[in-house]
């Protein structure tokens, strides 16, 4: 029975300090860091680029998770992977050729991801699901950290889960946003691998007990 992956969101994370942060998620036992890339137009705030990802590579081996929240993805696929992201995922409202997109970043030898936000039914991806290394479940509307679960994101994730059953492929199914260790279980049980979790984890005080409790559950059947 594998078990689940928590990813801590450095959006959470004290801006002045992101070398820090990952020091703060190693310790926690995480090995996967969520890289939270905006550009303030798919999204309305700005983060960081590639810059990051290759200052971070130098401080940490955990898998960077980089999350792509930008208009033309396209145009950066290259420069993330080249400044050491491990899984670039994309989202498919900002990629007509995503098909495309999602072979481009497995040739770089990196995980393949896409993404939707709460509007988009699952059924949009049944195409591009056999490229796709983990589909992301956006749980809240992005751009911003600290906001509430969308419910209806319970019913995407386990369509995934039932989808991916049925045709014999093997995504991973990730949730982004809302997730604390209530909501974590709920989707972990709903059919998720794995948890992206920003406020919740910098604000707990007991990072490592969160983490290894939600990590040792995975989904029933
Ligand atoms: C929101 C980001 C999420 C966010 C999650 O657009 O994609 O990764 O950081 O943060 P919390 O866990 O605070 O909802
Ligand atoms: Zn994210």
């Amino acid at each position: 029975m594998k078990g689940t992956i928590v990813s801590p969101s450095i959006l959470a994370a004290d801006f002045a300090d992101f070398g820090n942060a990952v020091k703060e998620i190693e310790a926690a036992g995480a090995k996967w860091v969520h890289m939270d890339v905006m550009d303030g137009n798919f999204v309305p705030n700005i983060t960081f680029g590639p810059q990051l990802v290759r200052a971070l590579r130098k401080r940490t081996r955990a898998f960077l998770d980089v999350h792509l929240m930008i208009d033309s993805p396209n145009r950066f696929i290259e420069e993330f992977a080249g400044a050491g992201a491990d899984g670039i995922t994309f989202h498919l409202e900002a990629e007509l050729h995503s098909q495309r997109l999602l072979e481009l970043i497995r040739g770089l030898g990196k995980k393949a991801g896409i993404s939707i936000v709460p509007s988009t039914p699952v059924s949009a991806l049944e195409n591009i699901l056999p490229y796709a290394d983990l589909v992301l479940v956006m749980s809240v509307n992005p751009g911003f950290g600290g906001q509430k679960l969308i419910p209806e994101s319970y019913d995407k994730i386990k369509q995934l889960f039932d989808i991916r059953k049925n045709k014999g492929l093997d995504f991973l199914i990730s949730v982004d946003g809302g997730i604390n260790e209530s909501t974590g279980i709920t989707a972990i049980n709903a059919g998720a691998d794995v948890l992206v979790m920003g406020t919740d984890f910098f604000s707990s005080n007991d990072k490592k007990g969160l983490v290894e409790r939600l990590e040792k559950r995975s989904v029933i059947g």
